[in-house]
């Protein structure tokens, strides 16, 4: 009888390792056993509160007791037994068992434990992730406008994420392509800081416009997050002439003005006329080229050079000097377009007027029929209603008769 005595043994000592490994490793759940204390996991920022809940199916009136990842006890049921005013008592009732803590703190993560001193004891844990909130991102590497075509690089950081946090990088709406994150831990903690350097040739569109880097990271809503840099960007004029008006009649005065689209704003302007020189009674002074009285023999081509110190930039104008009885013909143009469209519109709505008018007049009408009909045979105000709803038709040929 030894020998099958042995291998007996050896079940009753696996099976007991069995019991003892599923008691260690509550995460084993028994469905079927309404006395099993039930957890879940919790995610929450630092500086959050957290809410641990425990509950059993059915009790027995044992306690229930949730401790911390050092396996100190806060509650025993109702109890507080350790000292610490951010973890507080949620709800305490026979089956259920709930704490919060508040102000969490990258220390406070770590697997939190339930139990309930039934027999034998149960346990379940609560694995409870602290995120590290990543700090607002600050852009350095621009420090002063940088000419056209330059190289710009910028680098953006954001301190104390955990997970390590992710940048972006937007120029207005448009993502801008950076390196990838630079991820260092640190030193005196599980959080990190993240760089991310973008590179940009700029142009002169470039010039005021804001670069963003934003944080993406699980503890923060998209966008809440972000720093700005405006870039400032030299570039040499592009130029345009502005003529005083657009009809030059002869014998009239009549100016130009040059404009400059430049960073810095151009300090140097010259005029000339191609194949030519400036007429007599032209006279330049800085961005404008007057002149005290226009004749047919001006007519050409006229040229602004604006230097700024950067470059220099040219634009052209061609003068055609009108007869003096020369009439504006946009502005008629434009007054008879104006005309027509106000008499469209009176038009219009005198044709709604009308309709409307005519549509309101019918509806009184049936409007009458109806509560004529409605009340005609009934005994009281609700027959009446009901009446007036059933017989429709009715209604129908007495608004035919009414018209
Ligand atoms: C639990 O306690 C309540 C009141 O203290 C009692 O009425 C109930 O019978 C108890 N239940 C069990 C299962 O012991
Ligand atoms: C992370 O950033 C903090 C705050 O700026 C700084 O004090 C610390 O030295 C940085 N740590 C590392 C490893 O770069
Ligand atoms: C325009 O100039 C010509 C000669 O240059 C002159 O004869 C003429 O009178 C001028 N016309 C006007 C309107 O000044």
């Amino acid at each position: 009888m030894a020998f099958p005595s042995a291998p007996s043994a050896l079940w009753s000592v696996s099976l007991l390792t069995v019991l003892f490994a599923a008691a260690v490793h509550s995460n084993v759940v028994y469905d079927d056993d309404p006395l099993q204390p039930m957890t879940s996991d919790e995610t929450v920022s630092v500086g959050g509160t957290v809410t641990l809940t425990c509950r059993v199916a059915e009790s027995d009136n044992s306690s229930l007791q949730w401790s911390n990842t050092a396996q100190q006890t806060l509650y025993f049921g109702e109890k507080r037994a350790l000292r610490d005013n951010r973890i507080q008592l949620y709800r305490s009732t026979p089956t259920e068992l709930s704490i919060t803590i508040a102000d969490v703190q990258l220390a406070d993560e770590g697997e939190y434990t339930c139990s309930i001193f039934t027999m034998p004891v149960r346990t379940a844990r609560a694995t409870v992730t602290v995120l590290g909130v990543p700090g607002k991102p600050q852009i350095s590497g621009f420090e002063k406008p940088v000419p056209e075509g330059d190289k710009v690089t910028l680098t953006c950081t954001s301190t104390g994420s955990k997970p390590p946090a992710r940048l972006r990088w937007y120029r207005g709406d448009e993502e801008l392509e950076g390196r990838p994150d630079v991820v260092e831990p640190v030193t005196d903690g599980p959080t990190y800081n993240v760089s991310s350097e973008l590179t940009l040739t700029v142009s002169s569109s470039d010039d005021n416009a804001f670069i963003t880097c934003a944080v993406d990271h699980p503890s923060l809503a998209p966008g809440d997050k972000r720093s700005e840099q405006a870039l400032r960007v030299l570039f040499s004029p592009k130029v345009q002439i502005q003529p005083e008006s657009d009809l030059p009649r002869e014998g009239e005065k009549f100016s130009l003005r040059c404009l400059g689209d430049a960073n810095p704003e151009p300090t140097s302007y010259r005029w000339e006329k191609k194949d030519g020189e400036l007429p007599s009674l032209a006279k330049a002074e800085g961005a404008v080229l007057h002149f005290s009285m226009l004749n047919k023999s001006d007519n050409g081509v006229y040229l602004c050079n604006a230097g700024n110190g950067i470059g220099n930039g040219q634009g052209e104008y061609v003068l055609l000097v009108q007869d003096p009885t020369a009439m504006s013909t946009s502005s008629g143009v434009d007054h008879a377009v104006i005309g027509g469209v106000v008499a469209v519109i009176v038009f219009i709505l005198l044709c709604l007027l009308i309709v409307l008018g005519r549509y309101l007049i019918r509806h009184k009408g049936t409007y009458l029929t109806h509560e004529a009909k409605g009340s005609d045979d009934a005994p009281d105000a609700d027959t009446a209603i009901i009446n007036a709803e059933g017989g429709h038709s009715g209604a129908e040929d007495k608004k035919e008769y009414f018209i």
